[in-house]
């Protein structure tokens, strides 16, 4: 497995859609205070830049989830929520790194929900919408990709590439 020569996103490219999407964002919670459940670990670089877009009141909480064995879906998703306070009554906004069968962020979204938080809704930096199972569509998309492979900017292969500044598909 390598990675392409040339990227698929440039880290430029990121950076521009991720100041974009944090204004849209900013502006539907205006004069409200966000938390933003950020999935690890894939989710960790984009939520930093992010939530450093956002001009508004943020307050982060993290969630894990793990589907995901070498580059093949699971439909058996684990979820670990922050605690109930940090979630409950809160307006919620969860930062997951990209979307494919969709089965992660149903079963994130199902077990939020579990500690009902005042709204909810998802942003993701990728959507793979070729690769759906689950009926999804997040609320916010940074970049609609083909069904491929990618890795960097927080996405791994096996736990590999996350540190790379550049998306990159794998061939
Ligand atoms: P889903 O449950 O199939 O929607 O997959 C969501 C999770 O699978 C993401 O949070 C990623 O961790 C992982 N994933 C899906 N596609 C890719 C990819 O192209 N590169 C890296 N990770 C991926
Ligand atoms: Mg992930």
């Amino acid at each position: 497995m390598k990675i392409s020569k040339a990227p698929l996103i440039t880290a430029a490219e990121i950076q521009t859609r991720v100041s974009a999407l944090a204004g849209q964002i900013a502006a539907d919670y205006c004069g409200k205070q966000l938390t933003l459940a950020i999935v690890l670990n894939g989710a960790l670089f984009f939520a930093a830049d992010l939530a450093r877009h956002i001009q508004a009141d943020v307050l982060l909480a993290c969630v894990s989830a793990s589907s995901y064995v070498g580059n093949r879906s699971s439909s058996k998703v684990r979820v670990i929520t922050p605690d109930h306070h940090s979630i409950n009554g809160r307006d919620v906004l969860i930062i997951e790194d990209i979307v494919d069968t969709g089965s992660t962020a149903q079963a994130i979204i199902e077990q939020l929900r579990i500690q009902e938080p005042a709204s909810l809704a998802l942003c993701t930096l990728l959507d793979k919408p070729a690769g759906r199972t689950v009926k999804y569509l997040p609320d916010y998309t940074g970049f609609t990709i083909e069904n491929r492979f990618v890795v960097g900017y927080g996405l791994d292969y096996d736990g590999m590439y996350r540190h790379l500044p550049h998306i990159y598909t794998l061939e």
